[in-house]
This record gives C-alpha cells, structure tokens and sequence, in this order.
C-alpha cells in the first residue's frame, strides 16, 4: 500500500465512524434552523482534524454549530455571518441551561402589561412598521427591552460572553414569537413573508396576544434548554462570532488551522426574507437595510442587471455549468438566471479564494448541499472541489449522506423538470501541508 492510499484508508475508517451532518428535528428542537448541521458531526471533525491549539473558522457560521461544538470542546473558534439575524442566534447556543430556564421562567410570571411597556424611546425609521401597526411595534419595542433587561440581569457581568449568550436565547424568544405573529403573511412557500399592501393590512397585535405568544415559545425553549445543573465543561473557550462579509473579512481575523463549514444554498430562496422573524427581533435594521442584505447575502435572488461572470473562473466544470444554464431553452434562462447564477459562483470564488488564504496549512471541512436548475443538476460538490484545489488544497476524502428536505427544496414546481427532488449531502475534506 503506498502512503497516499494508506493515507485515504484511514480518511475512509474515519468516515464510518462520523456522525451525520444531518438534523433531526429533535437535535434543533431550541431553534428550528433550516441549514444547519450537528455539533456531534462538528465534534467527530475535531477530534481527527483538531490538534491541540487550532484555530477554527466558519465563514458562514449561521445558527452556530461549528462555534458551539468548538466553544464545548474547548478550541478557539471565530463564526463570521453576514445576517445580522443569525449572530444572536449563534450565541444563543452558548447560552446556560439555568440561566436559559430562568429567564423563561421570569417570562412566563410576568404579566401582559409589563412585558410590553413601551420603553419610550423614539423608533427611528422602525422596519417591523413594513408589517406591523403602530401599537404592535411599540409593544414590540417594550418587549425586546423587557428582554434585554432580564438578560443582562441573569448574566450579572455587564458586557461578558455570558451576558451575549443569554441575550441571543432571548432574542431567539423573540423571534419566534415574530415568526407566530407573522403567520397571517405567509403562504404555500414556508421561506416567504409577503409584506401588506397598504397599513391598513398590517398586523394588528395587542400585549394580550403577544404574553400568548411568549408563554408557548417560552415553555417550549424551557422544555429544550438542557439540565440546569448541566456543567460548562471546564475547557469552554468562548467562540469570537463576527457580522461580516466571506467575500472579503476574512483576512484580518486568521491565520486558521481548520475550516468547517456549509456554504449558502445556491437554491433561489430569499434568506434574508426566510429570517424576517430574527432580522426584526435584533431591531438595528431599516428598510434600506434589509434590502440591502437582500443583495449582500450569498444565493441572493434580487440580482443586479450588471452581474457578469468572469469566464476565466479557473473550474472548467463551472464554466460549463454557467454555459449550460446561458443556453438552456427556458424563459429567462439566458438572463435573470445567467445573472443569479453568475452572482452566486461569483461570490463563491472570492470566499474560496478568502478563505484559503485564511488557512496556510492544515483542513478546510465544507458540507456542500445538491442543488438544481430547472432539470439540469448543478455540480455544486465538483465546483467546490475544482475551486479549492485551485487554492493549492487537495481533496483528502468525501462521503454523500441522503439529506432531509429543506425549504430550500420545498418548491413543489420542481416537478414540472424532474420527477425526484432527493436531497443529498457532500462532506468534503481538503488537505493542504507546505
Ligand atoms: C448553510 S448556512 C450555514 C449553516 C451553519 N453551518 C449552521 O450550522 O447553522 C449559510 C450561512 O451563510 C450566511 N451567508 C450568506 N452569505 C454570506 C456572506 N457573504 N458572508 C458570510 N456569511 C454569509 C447565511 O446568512 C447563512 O447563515
């Protein structure tokens, strides 16, 4: 056996050992996250690619697996979102259990009145107004800073990573709360939140209903949160989570050892629409704002008639891909897709290309999501892996586990082209020694 197969024999051992990426919905039951994976699949990465003193970077760190699992096991970790939404909810993660059923319990005994009270500041140019009226906004406001004052109560250390933890739990409070009172707005696709016509269809909310709303998710996170007397591990390393931008942050914040992480979806769901609920609950951002995430996001769908793709890319499967799409027969193939799809690989070659340079030795772990185009199926799994080994890595090993549905594949249109919509997971592990 030569050292090379020696080497992809023992990847393949460990690879029977691994746990799956996949969810199940026990495993999210504290916060239902439509492309997350586990901390137990983040924990088996660390145990074979984690030396003692790695660094470890996810660049889309989203609900916060790679940040929790590392922070548990003691490993310096960074988490780098561009969502302003999922930053709370990567904290949350971290949140005590006690602490978590305290601040449930104080929710559940306060009454309707005081846990809406206005706090009286002047809202600015307010978002949640795009949906809802006047006095659900401000009994919104008097409950997020209900919230902010329980929390910072609980954590006892002004401006300490216990105080952001049990913040992001109860912004994640408040969120689901906003997606229940959201309800009215959705329709069959359960990634969309359709904005009322004029104020006079906004959502009208009174303290009454909005307690009802709190009490339920209040029981249900209390249910989730874990033994209170469950011990931090005496190795907890609090993770660094970061608002920022794959295409171009990462520089300043390595060098790394290892990367784990699962790219956007290139599957043309709306992500910043789909988190309305946890955009509004962090409460910083305008209308200009989100649509400007709407663009920002990877995977956007509001796609900028100046979008061009560079065919010098530097993957010849991609290049096939983007030619394919440019001269599919359908509708707007050659058009509003050619401009989404070139935003997206565009997007995606320059954090490939931020995130190598983050790494200058050691693994890059990406867990890669199939996706589709009409019938045609976008080699997203050999994209990446011609996009990285252009970086100077080389593939190590890689397993396909069969995925559940996401609502990134729930488009019940995706009949019209293909008879199956099965779901598949591409684990991916790329090596690199100078
Ligand atoms: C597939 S999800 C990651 C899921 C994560 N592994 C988990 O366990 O929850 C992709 C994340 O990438 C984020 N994202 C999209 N575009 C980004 C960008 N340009 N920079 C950083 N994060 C981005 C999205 O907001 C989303 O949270």
């Amino acid at each position: 056996m030569t050292p090379s197969e020696d080497s992809f024999r023992r990847a393949q051992q460990v690879f029977l050992r691994m746990r799956t990426p996949k969810q199940s919905s026990k495993q999210t039951a504290k916060y239902q996250y439509y492309a997350g994976y586990t901390t137990g699949f983040v924990s088996d990465i660390l145990d074979q690619y984690g030396h003692s003193g790695a660094r470890i970077l996810d660049p889309w760190n989203g609900s916060g697996a790679t940040t929790s699992a590392c922070a548990a096991r003691g490993f310096q970790s960074v988490g780098v979102d561009i969502n302003p939404g999922m930053v709370p909810v990567a904290w949350s993660r971290l949140a005590r259990p006690d602490l978590t059923k305290e601040l449930c319990r104080r929710l559940i005994g306060t009454a309707a009145t005081e846990l809406c009270l206005d706090p009286g500041v002047t809202a600015g140019e307010d978002f949640a107004a795009t949906f809802f009226d006047e006095a659900a906004c401000a009994a919104i406001r008097g409950l997020r800073s209900t919230l902010i004052g329980y929390s910072r109560d609980l954590a006892s250390d002004p401006g300490s990573p216990e105080e952001l933890a049990i913040c992001g739990a109860a912004f994640v409070v408040l969120a689901e709360v906003l997606r229940e009172a959201l309800r009215p707005l959705r329709g069959t696709n359960p990634s969309w939140f359709s904005r009322p016509k004029n104020e006079s269809q906004r959502i009208c909310l009174d303290a009454g209903s909005i307690k009802a709303m709190v009490d339920g998710v209040a029981r249900s996170m209390c249910n989730a949160a874990g033994e209170p007397q469950a011990q931090r591990s005496p190795d907890h390393r609090w993770p660094e989570i970061v608002l920022g931008d794959s295409c171009n942050d990462l520089g300043e914040l390595g060098p790394f050892d290892l990367v784990i992480s699962s790219p956007p979806y290139c599957t043309r769901i709306d992500y910043a629409v789909a988190t309305t609920p946890e955009l509004l609950a962090f409460g910083e951002l305008t209308k200009q704002g989100f649509e400007s995430l709407r663009r920002r996001i990877m995977g956007a769908v509001v796609t900028d008639v100046n979008s061009v793709f560079s065919d010098d890319c530097g993957s010849n499967l991609l290049q096939k891909t983007m030619d394919a799409i440019r001269q599919h027969h359908t509708k707007a193939a050659s058009t509003y897709y050619t401009r989404y799809f070139s935003r997206y690989f565009n997007d995606l070659i320059l954090s490939v290309g931020q995130i190598a340079n983050a790494v200058p030795k050691g693994h890059l772990v990406f867990v890669v999501q199939n996706s589709y185009f009409k019938e045609m199926e976008i080699d997203l799994r050999g994209i990446i892996i011609e996009l990285v080994e252009n970086t100077g890595f080389s593939l190590h090993t890689s397993r396909k586990y069969p995925s559940r549905p996401t609502i990134a594949g729930s488009n019940p249109r995706f009949k019209l082209y293909r008879d199956s919509n099965v779901r598949v997971e591409d684990v991916l592990i790329f090596s690199k020694h100078p």
